[in-house]
């Protein structure tokens, strides 16, 4: 199966020219990987542009409306009809910058699997502890984010397990180890197989995120068994983001 290594540019660039030499210069500078499924999420806005290059796209977020008075939000068909494939939700900034709940990511990841869209599902413990509270934490956002969805509609979900304290952008942030991280995939792999059975355990792609770079990404593909990466910092640099790609 090919690696799903996801671009997640957050509010940046300020500039669509600027969204657009990031992209071209990643098509650019990347090798022509056949194992390497690479999307570009950035702002909503430079959608449109970035459509008209050869890169897969997914939104940073969706609204579980399809249409109507809900000012400022974007619906999953207006994503697909812009030419995105993906979409990022349940993003620890916005959980904790907008209070986004577990039962807004529910809707969210059900119309959006319901339209078709692959669904980037991020979840992630604030701290460590010993006692393994943190599973417990992980295990209660994904029934939460998962409620209602059925078996056949989860063949379009990819879990992206991102622990807050590894985001680059926290302060004293350091990424996860590899080692840690299979472990954690593995009981990922477990609530999914009671959720949903042993196919969707098996073949749902989990991701690992937190200031992923070019030293780390090829451990935690190939001893991590990660089945791809979600970048967030070192996406904005074409550069920087190619050379992860080499070393998956
Ligand atoms: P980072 O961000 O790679 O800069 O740590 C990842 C993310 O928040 O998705």
């Amino acid at each position: 199966m090919k690696k799903i290594i996801v671009a997640n540019w957050k509010m940046n660039p300020t500039a669509v020219k600027e969204a657009e030499k990031i992209s071209r210069d990643i098509v650019k500078y990347s090798p022509k990987l056949k194992n390497a499924e690479i999307v570009i999420c950035p702002p909503f806005i430079y959608l449109d542009r970035l459509s008209k290059q050869n890169i897969k796209l997914g939104g940073q977020d969706v609204f579980w409306e399809g249409r109507g008075a809900f000012t400022g939000e974007i619906s999953p068909a207006m994503l697909k009809d812009i030419g995105a494939k993906y979409v990022i939700i349940g993003h620890s900034e916005r959980r904790q910058k907008l209070d986004e709940t577990g039962e807004m990511i529910n809707k969210k990841i059900k119309a959006a699997l319901k339209s078709g869209l692959k669904v980037i599902f991020c979840v992630g413990e604030k701290e460590r502890d010993e006692a393994g509270e943190y599973l417990k934490f992980i295990k209660n956002e994904i029934q939460e984010g998962l409620a209602g969805v059925s078996k056949k509609d989860s063949k379009n979900l990819i879990i992206a397990y991102e622990p807050i304290w590894a985001i680059s952008s926290n302060k004293g942030s350091r990424p996860d180890t590899p080692e840690e991280f299979l472990q954690t995939a593995i009981y990922i792999r477990r609530i999914l197989f009671f959720k949903f059975g042993s196919k969707t355990a098996h073949n749902t792609p989990i991701l690992y995120g937190g200031s992923v770079d070019a030293s780390n990404a090829g451990d935690f593909v190939n001893i991590g068994n990660a089945q791809g990466l979600l970048v967030g910092r070192a996406s904005l640099n074409a550069q920087t983001f190619a050379d992860i790609l080499k070393n998956i």
